[in-house]
């Protein structure tokens, strides 16, 4: 079974970009994004309706480092690393199969300025690389075209249309789930 250790934290970089560690500071940013109903439009997760709701978002993104379980990122500008833009990450794993679950949410005045498209290769490089899995999956909202898009352009591939699978406030929604795996890029 797959064994992952994020201690010491994993920070990385790309041109424009310092993914770091998410910190207590980071909560005023983790809310704004998730009390955005345009920002959650397309994931099925409740609108965080006080600050104390994105201090427990908070609380469950670090829980799961501490558990070497999973993790987010925040993405910094690579010369301030204390700027918040969004959230990257692998945020489940499936250690018996080597398989990842990568997600990400940006605050909306940096959306369509290629932010994640530059990421995730890096994200893949270390999610095959250092964490050795196998595969990442993707799961999306079909209306979700940007995201659809990001995860096309960094080689995913669509593997699955769910059909009305989730129920998520009174509605049975559709999943496509996209994937990679390590032996399709490296
Ligand atoms: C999805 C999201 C993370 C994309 O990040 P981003 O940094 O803005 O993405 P990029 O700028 O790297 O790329 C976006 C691509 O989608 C395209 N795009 C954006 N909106 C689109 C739309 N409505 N229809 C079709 N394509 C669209 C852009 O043109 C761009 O493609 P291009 O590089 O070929 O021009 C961002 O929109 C976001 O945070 N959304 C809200 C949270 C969310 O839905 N997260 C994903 C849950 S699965």
């Amino acid at each position: 079974m797959l064994e992952i250790n994020l201690t010491p934290f994993p920070v990385l970089k790309s041109d424009r970009f310092t993914l770091r560690r998410v910190t207590r500071d980071d909560v005023p940013g983790i809310y704004n994004m998730r009390s955005n109903p345009e920002v959650m439009r397309f994931i099925p997760r409740p609108l965080s309706q006080t600050p104390a709701d994105a201090e427990a978002v908070f609380n469950m993104m670090d829980e799961k480092i501490e558990q070497n379980a999973g993790l987010n990122w925040a993405i910094a500008l690579r010369e301030q690393p204390e700027s918040f833009l969004g959230v990257i990450g692998i945020f489940r794993i499936d250690f018996d199969n080597y398989r990842g679950e990568l997600g990400y949410m940006l605050l909306p005045e940096h959306w369509n300025k290629g932010v994640v498209s530059e990421l995730i290769p890096i994200i893949l490089q270390f999610g095959f690389k250092t964490l050795n899995l196998h595969s990442i999956e993707a799961i999306i909202d079909p209306g979700n075209h940007a995201s659809r898009r990001v995860l096309e352009k960094s080689g995913f591939r669509q593997e699955a249309y769910f059909r009305e699978n989730c129920f998520w406030d009174g509605q049975f929604l559709d999943a496509v789930v996209f994937s990679v795996l390590e032996k399709d890029l490296f």
